[in-house]
């Protein structure tokens, strides 16, 4: 039986995934469940939400807990969760505003919006994964924090030999729903192939159980319709605009389906042009999802029982428990993996952490082979992973130099006199958060 841990334990994200681990529980036996956050105030409520919807649900888990205390969080584990919002929702506003306020889109984790999450992000990711390794040496750590994309470049450098930190995104997998709905499968009937970076990447095809390759009829589906059907949970409005965008970017770019996150990069005055700066998605997060999640569990902490309240599982929980169950049972199932790259991608240097993939078993992830990618991908791919390093070296150097470098290249902003003029902008909102430069 299992000792689990997640970190975030206040986030808006677990009440679902708690609902997936108690939906799937033969799947998944655990023994004690523990939420670790520094928001005592946030946790709480998720943590006696916790305990009432187990003791109704999954009975048969002998320890719920929440905790601030890292010891009590992270020793003894035989999984740890990871989910932090490094600077809360009110850091993401500024994240997305102030590029905007510059005429570059304003996003979590595309462009200056994702470097400067990621500047605050990386010594708390760093502590907490020394601390959790410093309790629990051979707990699997699977991580999903944003921005992703930077979390695994630092992992890499900072962690090189742990083979059971895994960082996963579930953007991905959100698209392979989509997908199984237009062939009318389930998504377990589906393997995909694909390459690139986190929020940064292709499907190349799609295999049924009969080894035919389902991407052409996505391809046909997409020539008259304006939307892939997608998950109802993921279908607000921003969603919808984003998968609508999914379709425009497959019938301008033949053959290959990006990821949805390509839209920043690939129509950047469109999106710019589509946002309100005075009212990015963290407003929309703010006012909606923490609202609604929030009211949710006040009213099952009031009336101590779930039944008849709102609470719904999400595509997070889903994968993060599918992942789970093929490490424990070993089953080598396919997901898609942040790793270092060593020749899977053949024409992308070896140390680059890409998203390709991998079978997930016992022994950790073990990634397929690519082999060579065409010249506009790698041309992309080549430019998103200089601004990854560099962002990640700015970090470690405390280097302005490299900072206006990373945002030079990155595609949402490339202008040099408007790079310095949003990285003064972000230094000064981020000057109790980031290293100094
Ligand atoms: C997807 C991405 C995550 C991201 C989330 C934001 O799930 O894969 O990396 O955090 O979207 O969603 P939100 O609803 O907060 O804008
Ligand atoms: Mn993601």
């Amino acid at each position: 039986k299992l000792d689990i841990t997640i970190v975030g334990g206040g986030s808006t994200y677990t009440p679902a995934l708690l609902k997936t681990i108690c939906d799937y529980q033969d799947q998944l036996p655990i023994r004690s469940l523990t939420l670790y956050d520094i928001d005592e105030e946030r946790q709480a409520k998720v943590g006696r939400f916790a305990e009432i919807l187990f003791k109704e649900k999954y009975p048969e888990v002998e320890e719920i807990h929440y905790t601030t205390d890292e010891e009590k969080a992270f020793a003894n584990k035989d999984f740890v969760l990871m989910q932090i919002r490094s600077g809360g929702l009110k850091m993401r506003v500024d994240d997305e505003q102030i590029p905007l306020k510059h005429g570059a889109v304003g996003q979590e984790t595309c462009g200056p919006g994702g470097f400067a999450y990621g500047m605050r992000t990386l010594q708390q990711f760093i502590d907490i994964v020394k601390g959790i390794r410093h309790f629990s040496p051979d707990a699997w750590i699977i991580n999903y924090s944003n921005p992703a994309a930077i979390v695994a470049e630092a992992t890499k450098r900072e962690f090189p030999d742990d083979k059971r930190l895994i960082n996963i995104c579930d953007m991905p997998i959100a698209i392979m729903d989509a997908f199984s709905s237009v062939l009318d499968k389930d998504r377990s009937q589906l393997s995909p192939r694909y390459f690139g970076l986190n929020h940064f990447g292709w499907f190349t095809a799609l295999y049924d159980e009969t080894g035919k390759d389902r991407l052409p009829e996505i391809h046909s589906f997409l020539k008259d319709k304006e939307i892939l059907p997608s998950e109802e949970a993921m279908l607000d409005e921003s969603w919808q605009d984003t998968f609508k965008q999914l379709a425009q970017m497959t019938r301008d770019f033949d053959g290959y389906i990006p990821n949805t996150y390509l839209q920043y990069y690939l129509y950047p005055a469109q999106m710019v042009e589509k946002s309100n700066p005075t009212y990015t998605r963290a407003n929309e997060v703010i006012n909606g999802r923490e609202k609604n999640v929030f009211s949710m569990l006040d009213d099952v902490n009031e009336r101590q029982t779930v039944e008849g309240s709102s609470l719904v599982s999400g595509v997070h929980g889903d994968y993060i428990i599918d992942l789970m169950a093929s490490i424990i049972n070993n089953e080598s199932e396919m997901f898609l993996v942040m790793v270092e790259n060593k020749g899977a991608i053949e024409n992308l240097p070896s140390d680059a952490m890409v998203e390709v993939p991998c079978l997930v078993n016992a022994n950790g992830v073990e990634p397929l082979r690519v082999g060579p990618i065409p010249t506009f991908y790698k041309g992309l791919l080549e430019n998103q992973l200089a601004y990854e390093k560099l962002t990640v070296d700015a970090y470690y150097n405390n280097s302005y130099d490299d900072a206006l470098k990373a945002l030079v290249l990155n595609r949402t902003v490339v202008d040099t006199p408007k790079a310095k003029a949003i990285l003064n902008d972000l230094i000064e909102a981020n000057k109790d958060h980031w290293p100094k430069l």
